[in-house]
């Protein structure tokens, strides 16, 4: 299944500079929406969604899991990538062919032509799940960029710099969108916004958001 191979190049405004090295793809991918909806879905059946702790101390309100060689993990230890679901003890899924198809040509749409991803880290907002302002820092190698799916319900997205001080730009971002982010922007600090109610018509009461990454 070749989703993107038939598709023309998405147009000009679809292809939003946001920040040096930082790239807004609005309905990337749009397209291909119910195959990567389907491919989430059995991961999530393999590897299940959980609320997991931080090392200082919360309840994280929105539910994670991972797939690929290494899955993102936080605990009261500190936050780390692990091969092992911790949860079921099993190796994470392997990482579905259609979300490296997806996460090689956005990150070559945006500049990062050799972006290789090894790890997928699914997020689930419900309602009023929020994620606060942090860096993707984990990461060995961060020559390679993050890029982000966001499926389902709309957002407020948070782009800041790599310094926490400064002020973070706000972008709605919607079912099929994709932002990636490398280079001088690799760093940079960014959350989501507690998510309004509403519902989707795919996702229904939710928004999935999808980072593919190259983490160790
Ligand atoms: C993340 O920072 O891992 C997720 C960002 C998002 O949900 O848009
Ligand atoms: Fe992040």
């Amino acid at each position: 299944m070749d989703l993107f191979d038939d598709l023309p190049p998405p147009p000009e405004a679809a292809h939003t500079p946001i920040a040096p090295g930082a790239v807004l793809l609005r309905g990337f991918a749009r397209e291909g929406d119910a195959a990567l909806l389907q491919a989430v879905e059995a991961v999530i059946a393999q590897a299940p969604l959980r609320h997991m702790q931080t090392p200082g101390g919360y309840t994280m309100s929105v539910a994670t899991t991972s797939c690929g060689q290494l899955g993102w993990v936080s605990d009261p230890h500190g936050y780390r990538y692990a091969a092992h679901d911790p949860h079921t003890g099993q190796p994470w899924p392997a990482l579905p062919a259609c979300f490296v198809e997806l996460a090689e040509s956005a990150a070559a749409q945006a500049g990062y032509a050799d972006f290789v991803p090894n790890a997928c880290l699914i997020n689930q907002y419900a309602p009023g799940a929020k994620l606060s302002l942090h860096q993707d820092k984990d990461e060995r190698d961060l020559r390679a960029p993050i890029v982000s799916l966001s499926l389902g319900l709309p957002a407020v997205f948070l782009f800041g710099t790599p310094n926490r001080k400064d002020r973070t730009q706000r972008h709605r971002l919607v079912h099929g969108d994709v932002v990636v982010w490398g280079g001088p922007s690799r760093l940079a600090y960014h959350g989501v916004m507690p998510l309004v109610e509403g519902e989707h018509g795919l996702l229904l009461r939710r928004r999935v958001n999808l980072t593919f990454r190259r983490a160790g």
